[in-house]
């Protein structure tokens, strides 16, 4: 862990409109136990899965999920991002360079800056069997962005079943994956 608050780094909690959104507050404690400051990024879909005020508390910082009115402070540049969970939806988005809301802006233009970045997906079977999906994940793949496919990962869970398959969303692996960023 950093000797002070100057040395931590920033890392970009982008948290989309899927299942597991409501306890990304777990990811933010893993990550402040390794050291991280955290900026939670929510999309405008997001807001209403999360618990706005105790992530805020949690991480002494606005959660950002709208361009800042002129004046207000920026957000810490970020060091790496993780995208979890990361809906069919915003990963089609991104995969095509699409900038629609302000989290998809940040992120777009921090991957074309060369921040580190490591998106976790839960989406179910019926959209990850989409060819437009398929092409989408192998594309950000292309790009550098690591996606966190396999067993213990994502795999894509039966339709109808995602609300089983919260509890064990994987939120400590991609944390092991950004590791090396810190
Ligand atoms: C209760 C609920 C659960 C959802 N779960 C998922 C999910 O697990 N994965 C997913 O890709 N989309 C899921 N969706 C659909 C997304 O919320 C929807 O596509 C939304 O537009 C995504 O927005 P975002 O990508 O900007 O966060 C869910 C929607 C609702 C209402």
């Amino acid at each position: 862990m950093p000797d002070s608050v100057s040395e931590q780094k920033t890392l970009y909690v982008v948290v989309c409109a899927a299942g597991p959104a409501s306890d990304v507050g777990t990811l933010v404690d893993l990550a402040q136990e390794q050291g991280w400051t955290i900026q939670v990024m929510a999309t405008p879909s997001a807001v209403s899965f999360i618990d706005v005020e105790a992530l805020e508390k949690q991480t002494g910082r606005p959660v950002r999920s709208q361009h800042r009115a002129p004046g207000d402070p920026r957000s810490p540049k970020a060091d790496a991002i993780i995208i979890a969970p990361a809906t069919f939806n915003t990963i089609n988005k991104l995969a095509n360079g699409i900038a629609d809301n302000y989290v998809l802006d940040v992120v777009n233009e921090a991957i074309g800056l060369g921040v580190p970045t490591t998106v976790l997906p839960f989406v179910n079977s019926a959209y990850a069997n989409r060819t437009p999906f398929k092409a989408s994940m192998e594309r950000l793949s292309q790009e550098g962005i690591e996606i966190l496919t396999g067993p213990g990962l994502f795999e894509p869970h039966p339709p109808k079943s995602g609300e089983k398959y919260i509890k064990s969303f994987p939120w400590s692996a991609p944390l092991r994956r950004i590791r090396g960023y810190q």
